[in-house]
């Protein structure tokens, strides 16, 4: 029998990705590049990031159903995804999972595709400069 679990159930469920989507919110709300990109009241961006991720962790798809197939990119575009918006951005998701990691190698994992999906998202093009790692400060 098999005894592979996803990441959504070794973490705990959607409890998990509720506590480390308000920590990452907590943060941004200090934050004066971010803060000014989201709306007044983040309890709808809070459930948002919450449902895409236990989704994309092998949780229910109930973000689909919600709001549909998620074209993050496309719905990105609206704001401006430079690299220091970016690495804003990883610097609160890091530490907000930091402060409750999940066991390895789950923890490393997360991290990889938030640095992944992070530079995905960056819509500025900085080509110019050569400087294009991601860097959580
Ligand atoms: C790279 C820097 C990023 C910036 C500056 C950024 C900014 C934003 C902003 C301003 C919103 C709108 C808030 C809302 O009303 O939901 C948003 C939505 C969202 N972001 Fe990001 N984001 C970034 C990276 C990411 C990453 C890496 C992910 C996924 C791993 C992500 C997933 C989402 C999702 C799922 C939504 C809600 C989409 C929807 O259903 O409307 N974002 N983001």
């Amino acid at each position: 029998m098999s005894e592979q679990v996803t990441v959504f159930e070794a973490v705990g469920g959607m409890p998990y990705f509720r506590s480390l989507v308000e920590r990452f919110y907590q943060g941004v709300s200090q934050d004066p590049l971010l803060r000014p990109m989201y709306p007044a009241d983040l309890n709808g961006a809070v459930e948002r990031l919450a449902l895409f991720l236990g989704q994309y962790w092998g949780g229910p798809d109930t973000y689909s159903l919600q709001r549909g197939h998620p074209r993050l990119r496309m719905r990105h575009m609206p704001f401006r995804v430079d690299r220091a918006a970016r690495d804003a951005w990883l610097g609160h998701m890091v530490a907000a999972l930091e402060a409750d990691p999940p066991d390895e190698p789950v923890r490393s994992a997360m991290i990889e595709y938030f640095l992944r999906s992070a530079e995905f998202l960056r819509n500025v093009d900085e080509s110019d400069d050569p400087a294009g790692e991601p860097v959580v400060n």
